[in-house]
C-alpha cells in the first residue's frame, strides 16, 4: 500500500511519466534536432579492411567538392597526439589510424563540410591505398602460437593475448570435482551482439574561442565521467574541465552501447576547436551496426559437479572473452570480466572457480555491458543451462534441482563462493509463483502425452540471480573515479522543485521516478517536482546510467538529500510552530506536534518561511545535495518459465507461453517497472532466437545491416505474463534494487533451457543461441526427425 495520496504520487503509484508527452508529440530534444548557427557537418570514411596497412590517403578529389572545407586525417590528428585515446579499461584505441586499420568498418578520416550530403559525397570521394594484412576474427585461433599479432602498435606485445584474469579457490573446487559423483561439461558460445538502440550515436560540438570554453551535446549515458576523459586527454590542447559542458539531451535508448567515447566524437571536437564552428557528427544506421561497441563474445568451457541426489558442489568455468582489436569494455577498473563471477548465481555452492582470457582480434571493440550489469547475462547463462544439464542428467525436474540448491532465504546476508555478499532474496518463493502461475505440473503432464504423440514440446526454467547498483566505491571504479552517484535537491519558496542527478536516463522513466522518491521522502506532488540530468554544468557529478544503477545510488541519494531536507525542515516547522523538535511529527507532507494534529506546517509552508523567516541561527533557504556511495550492491532476481512448440518440418521454435516473476525490492513506480520487464525479455527473447553479428574468414562482418541482423518485432514477441514477488533490499533507503537488465539477463536462458528440453529425448544436450530454425532443424535431421 502506498503511504502517499495518488495526488502526492510517492512510491508505489504507477504514476504517469512525466517525459511521455514530449516523446509521444515528437517534441523530445535529441542531438540530431540541435541546428546551431554557421554548423558544419563531419562524415566518416570507414575501412572496407578488416586488416590492412594505409599506404596512402589521396584527398585532392574530396576537397574539390565545393563546400568540402577539410578532410581530417591520423596524421593531423597526430599532430595535437589526439590520434590514439585511452579506452575504460586503460587500453588504447585509434582515434584515426596512423598505420593500419584494425577492424572492418573502422574510422580512417574524417570530411568536414557545409551540408550533411555534401560530407558524405566527400567522404566517398577519399581514395586509400590499402595492403591487406592477415586477418584474425577466431578468438581461439588468436591465442594460438604462429597467430599474427594484431597490436604492433604495444610495445612488448608479442601475441594477442590481453588479460588472465581468474577468481575463486582452485584447489577447493578441483577437490570438489575429484570427489563428485556426477559432472556435467558444456561448450557454450555467446556471440556478438549489438545494442540497435533507435537512436544511433552522434554529437554537436561548439567550441567557442572566445571564451575557449567547448559545449558538446552528445549521446552519452554518462556526461559526467566522459568529461572528465576528455580533460584528462585533451587538458594539453587547452580544453579544461571547467571549460568543457558535455549535455546529454534525450538519448533514444542506450543499454551500454552510449557509454563508450567513439572516434566521432573525438574528431567532431578537434574539428570545432580547429574550426571555431559547432560540428555534428551523427552516426548512419549501418555505421552503429557494424562499428559501435559489441556485448558478449564469449567462449565458455563450464563443468558442474553434483551429488547423485542432486545437491550442486562446484562450478568450474575458463573463458576466452574476445574483446575485438582493443579492451574497450566498460567494466569497473578491478574486474576485467565484468561481473562474471556471479556465475554461481541463486546456488549454495560450496566452491566454485572461473578463469577468463581476454583476446584480440580483427573486430571492432567488444566488452561493453548491453543491457546488463557487466558480463552478468553470460554468467547467467552458463550456470542456469548447467544446471539444467545437470538436472536432466541425473533425469530429476529441473525445478526440483533449483529448489534444492537454492540459497535459502535465512542464509541472507550470504557470501557467495565467489565472494559476492548476496543482499536478500527469496529464490523460492518466486520460481514456486512462477510454476503455480503457469501451471507447471500440467504443462509436464501435457509435454509427455505430446511426446508419446511425437510432437516437440519443451519447459524452460530460468531462476537468475542479478547484481546491480555499481559500486561500493571500495571495489568500483572506472578509470580511477570511484562509482557512487549524487543527487543535489533544491526547493523553492513557493514549494515547487528544482532536483538534479549525476546520472542520465535513456528511456528509464527518472524524471518521474526520482520525483517519486522525493514525494514519498517530502510529501511534495510529483507534479510539482522538475528532475533534470545530463547537463555537467548543472548536475552534480555522477557516473552516469547503465547496468541498472541509477535506482540503487543516485536513486538512494535522492532520498537521502530528500531527508537532510526534512531534517531541517523540521527545526524550520519547530520555530514556526513555537513546539520543541522533540514533539514534531511527520506524515508525508506536513509536520505537527504531537497529539495536537490541527498545530501543524505544511512542507510548503516551512518552504516559504525557509526564504521569508527562517528561525535565527538557521541558514536561509531548502536545499541538500548527497553523494551516495552504496555499502553493497542490490541482487534481484526472478524465476521464469517459458513453453516451446517446435515445428518439426521447420524447425521453428514457437514462445507459446512465458511467465516472469521479478523481484525488485521496493517498487517506486509499477507500471514503469513493469515497461522495463517487458522490453527486457523481448531484449532477451532477441538473443535467444534471432540476433548475432559474424564475421567470415576476410574480417567481412555478416549481420551488418538490419536485413540481416534480425530484431523481433511485435510479430515475433509473445505475450510476457509478468508477476512479482517482494524481497526489500536491506540496505538501500528505500529498500529498492534495480530491474532495469533482470528480464534481459534471465529470458534467454529459459528459452534455451525450453529448446533443449523438447529435444532431450532425441540426443539434443545444448544448442548456441540465437537458436535460429536452420540449427533445430539440422539438429532434427540429425536426430532422424522428419516430417
Ligand atoms: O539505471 P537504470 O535506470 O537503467 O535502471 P534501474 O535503476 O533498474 O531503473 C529503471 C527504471 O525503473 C527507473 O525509472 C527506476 O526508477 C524504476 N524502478 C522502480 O520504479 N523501482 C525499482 N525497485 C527499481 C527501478
Amino acid at each position: 500500500m502506498p503511504r502517499t495520496s495518488p495526488e502526492v504520487g510517492g512510491m508505489g503509484h504507477s504514476v504517469k511519466r512525466k517525459e511521455d508527452p514530449r516523446f509521444i508529440r515528437g517534441k523530445g530534444t535529441y542531438v540530431d534536432d540541435l541546428h546551431l548557427p554557421g554548423m558544419l557537418y563531419l562524415d566518416i570514411v570507414r575501412s572496407p579492411f578488416a586488416h590492412a596497412k594505409i599506404k596512402k590517403i589521396e584527398v585532392s578529389k574530396a576537397l574539390a567538392i565545393p563546400g568540402v572545407l577539410a578532410v581530417i586525417t591520423g596524421q593531423d590528428l597526430a599532430r595535437y597526439n589526439l590520434h590514439w585515446m585511452p579506452t575504460l579499461m586503460s587500453d588504447t584505441q585509434m582515434v584515426l589510424p596512423v598505420e593500419k586499420v584494425m577492424y572492418q568498418a573502422q574510422e580512417v578520416a574524417a570530411v568536414l563540410a557545409t551540408d550533411r550530403y555534401i560530407a558524405a559525397d566527400g567522404a566517398e570521394a577519399v581514395e586509400v591505398d590499402y595492403e591487406p594484412l592477415p586477418v584474425v576474427v577466431d578468438a581461439k585461433k588468436a591465442l594460438e602460437p604462429g597467430a599474427p599479432v594484431l597490436r604492433t602498435d604495444k610495445p612488448g606485445q608479442t601475441d594477442n593475448h590481453i588479460w588472465h584474469w581468474q577468481w575463486g579457490d582452485r584447489t577447493a573446487t578441483d577437490r570438489a570435482f575429484q570427489e563428485a559423483e556426477v559432472t556435467v561439461q558444456q561448450e557454450i558460445y555467446l556471440p556478438r551482439i549489438h545494442v540497435s538502440s533507435i537512436e544511433t550515436c552522434g554529437c554537436v560540438a561548439d567550441f567557442d574561442k572566445v571564451e575557449g570554453k567547448l559545449t558538446l551535446w552528445m549521446t552519452t549515458q554518462a556526461p559526467h565521467a566522459v568529461r572528465t576523459v576528455f580533460a584528462l586527454v585533451a587538458g594539453h590542447v587547452g580544453l579544461a574541465e571547467h571549460k568543457i559542458r558535455i549535455i546529454s539531451p534525450d538519448i533514444g535508448g542506450g543499454f551500454g552501447g552510449k557509454v563508450p567515447v567513439y572516434p566521432g566524437y573525438v574528431i567532431a571536437v578537434a574539428a570545432s576547436v580547429l574550426t571555431g564552428k559547432p560540428v555534428k557528427w551523427i552516426e548512419d544506421r549501418m555505421e552503429n551496426l557494424q562499428a559501435d561497441s559489441f556485448a558478449r563474445d564469449y567462449h565458455i568451457a563450464a563443468e558442474l559437479a553434483a551429488k547423485k541426489d542432486g545437491t550442486l558442489t562446484a562450478l568450474r568455468i575458463k573463458t576466452i572473452a574476445d574483446h575485438g582489436y582493443t579492451d574497450a569494455a566498460a567494466n569497473p577498473s578491478k574486474f576485467p570480466a565484468g561481473l562474471f563471477h556471479i556465475c554461481t548465481g541463486s546456488y549454495d555452492f560450496k566452491a566454485a572457480h572461473v578463469e577468463v582470457d581476454g583476446v584480440y582480434t580483427n573486430k571492432p571493440p567488444g566488452g561493453i555491458a548491453y543491457r546488463c550489469s557487466f558480463r552478468v547475462t553470460e554468467a547467467v547463462h552458463t550456470v542456469e543451462r548447467m544446471v539444467d544439464l545437470m538436472a536432466h542428467q541425473l533425469g530429476m525436474d529441473p525445478a526440483e534441482l533449483r529448489l534444492k540448491n537454492f540459497i535459502k532465504p535465512e542464509q541472507f546476508p550470504y557470501r557467495s563462493a565467489l565472494g559476492w555478499e548476496y543482499d536478500s532474496g527469496n529464490y523460492a518463493a518466486a520460481l514456486h509463483k512462477a510454476m503455480e502461475k503457469i501451471g507447471y505440473a500440467e504443462l509436464r503432464q501435457e509435454q509427455i502425452e505430446k511426446r508419446r504423440r511425437g510432437e516437440l514440446m519443451g519447459i524452460g526454467i530460468s531462476s537468475f540471480t542479478e547484481i546491480v547498483g555499481a559500486g561500493p566505491s571500495k571495489h568500483f571504479d572506472i578509470l580511477g573515479l570511484k562509482m557512487f552517484d549524487s543527487s543535489e535537491i533544491r526547493i523553492h519558496p513557493t514549494g515547487k522543485v528544482t532536483a538534479r542527478f549525476g546520472t542520465k536516463s535513456q528511456g528509464q522513466g527518472h524524471e518521474t521516478t526520482y520525483a517519486q522518491i522525493i514525494a514519498e521522502e517530502l510529501g511534495i506532488p510529483v507534479a510539482d517536482i522538475q528532475v533534470e540530468e545530463g547537463d555537467t554544468d548543472t548536475a552534480p557529478y555522477g557516473l552516469g546510467t547503465y547496468a541498472s544503477r541509477s535506482t540503487p545510488t543516485a536513486g538512494a541519494a535522492g532520498a537521502v538529500a530528500a531527508r537532510k531536507i526534512r531534517e531541517k525542515a523540521k527545526k524550520i516547522a519547530a520555530y514556526l510552530l513555537e513546539a520543541n523538535e522533540e514533539d514534531l511529527e511527520w506524515e508525508p507532507g506536513k509536520f505537527f506536534v504531537r497529539g495536537t494534529p490541527a498545530k501543524a506546517k505544511t512542507i510548503q509552508e516551512i518552504a516559504f518561511a525557509a526564504y521569508t523567516n527562517h528561525p535565527p541561527g538557521i541558514e536561509a533557504g531548502l536545499e541538500a545535495v548527497s553523494y551516495y556511495d552504496p555499502p553493497n550492491l542490490t541482487y534481484p532476481f526472478g524465476s521464469y518459465i517459458c513453453v516451446v512448440d517446435i515445428d518439426k518440418g521447420t524447425g521453428e521454435v514457437k514462445i507459446r507461453r512465458f511467465v516472469a516473476v521479478d523481484d525488485c525490492g521496493n517498487i517506486i513506480n509499477p507500471m514503469i517497472v513493469e515497461g522495463q520487464i517487458h522490453g527486457g525479455l523481448t531484449m532477451g527473447l532477441a538473443p535467444a532466437l534471432y540476433e548475432e553479428i559474424s564475421y567470415d574468414e576476410y574480417g567481412n562482418i555478416l549481420g551488418g545491416s538490419f536485413i540481416d541482423y534480425l530484431l523481433p518485432t511485435a510479430v515475433e514477441t509473445p505475450k510476457w505474463e509478468t508477476d512479482k514477488t517482494c524481497t526489500p533490499s536491506p540496505h538501500h533507503p528505500l529498500g529498492a534494487k534495480g530491474v532495469g537488465e533482470s528480464a534481459t539477463v534471465g529470458a534467454p536462458a529459459a528459452i534455451a533451457n525450453a529448446v533443449v528440453d523438447a529435444l532431450w529425448h532425441l540426443g539434443v544436450r545444448h544448442v548456441d543461441i540465437p537458436i535460429t530454425p536452420a540449427k533445430v532443424w539440422k539438429l532434427l535431421r540429425e536426430s532422424g526427425v522428419t516430417d
